[in-house]
């Protein structure tokens, strides 16, 4: 069986950049390391306010990178704009609250299920694959398939959580398998992604079917200690298990 694909997310590169209003970090040459150590794809996360990744980031990382770069953006008329305009090969569409430290939840599908059919359908055309960021729950899956994304992805932050706190992830873990063969059985792609660490990326990786990790905060952390080689080395063998 292939193993999955590791998607690294460079938001918080910027972060540190923004910190200090320099140049410095740069995401585009975290970008280029990164692909050049074994990443699979580039995540960005173009946030509203524009808190880490700005839009010269975008412009640059996507004239520069080889690889796919998948585009975190919530589900505006401005983002998807600006995806027309850019074309990364990848889109995931997020939930997104000013208010919030990072992306506290998976989308509401019920809620907002016209506006992301209308933005699937405009990146389909653009041949965009997309993906929803949902939690483990049927029936958001469901309406994934019903209005055409080409994946999801499982918020995997609460069963992170858990186990970073040594509390039982058992329940978690069977929600998120379960989620995970249900969509690959209707024909969705399944990735997964937020808190993910060395160890929780051992949990998880004893799920079968999940396609692709998207991995960042814990991995540019991680870096500053180990490099970035080193650390994409480490989650790349993790997650072939
Ligand atoms: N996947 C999605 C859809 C996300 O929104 C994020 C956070 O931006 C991640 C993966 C990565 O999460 P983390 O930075 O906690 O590894």
């Amino acid at each position: 069986m292939k193993s999955p694909r590791l998607g690294v997310n460079i938001d918080h590169v910027a972060t540190i950049r923004n910190a200090r209003g320099e140049k410095y970090p740069s995401p585009l040459r975290a970008a280029l390391l990164a692909q050049k150590f074994g990443a699979n794809s580039i995540t960005i996360h173009l946030r509203e306010d524009r808190r880490h990744i700005k839009d010269q980031d975008l412009r640059e990382i996507k004239k520069k990178l080889k690889i796919p770069l998948n585009l975190e953006m919530a589900p505006t008329k401005e983002m998807l704009k600006i995806s027309l305009k850019y074309e990364p090969r990848y889109v995931c569409i997020v939930p997104e609250k000013r208010s919030e430290i990072t992306t506290e939840g998976g989308l509401n599908l019920k809620k907002n299920s016209n506006l992301i059919k209308k933005i699937i359908k405009t990146l389909k055309k653009k041949k965009i694959r997309t993906s929803l960021f949902i939690e483990p729950n049927i029936k958001d899956i469901k309406i994934a398939k019903k209005i055409q994304a080409d994946c999801i992805e499982i918020h995997t932050g609460k069963i992170c959580n858990l186990h970073n706190k040594k509390k039982r992830t058992k329940s978690e873990f069977k929600k998120i398998q379960k989620s995970v063969s249900f969509a690959n059985n209707i024909g969705l792609e399944v990735h997964a992604g937020h808190g993910i660490t060395f160890s929780s990326a051992k949990l998880l990786s004893k799920i079968r079917g999940i396609k692709e990790f998207n991995i960042g905060h814990f991995l540019i952390g991680e870096s500053i200690f180990i490099g970035i080689k080193d650390c994409i080395k480490e989650f790349k063998k993790i997650l072939a298990k």
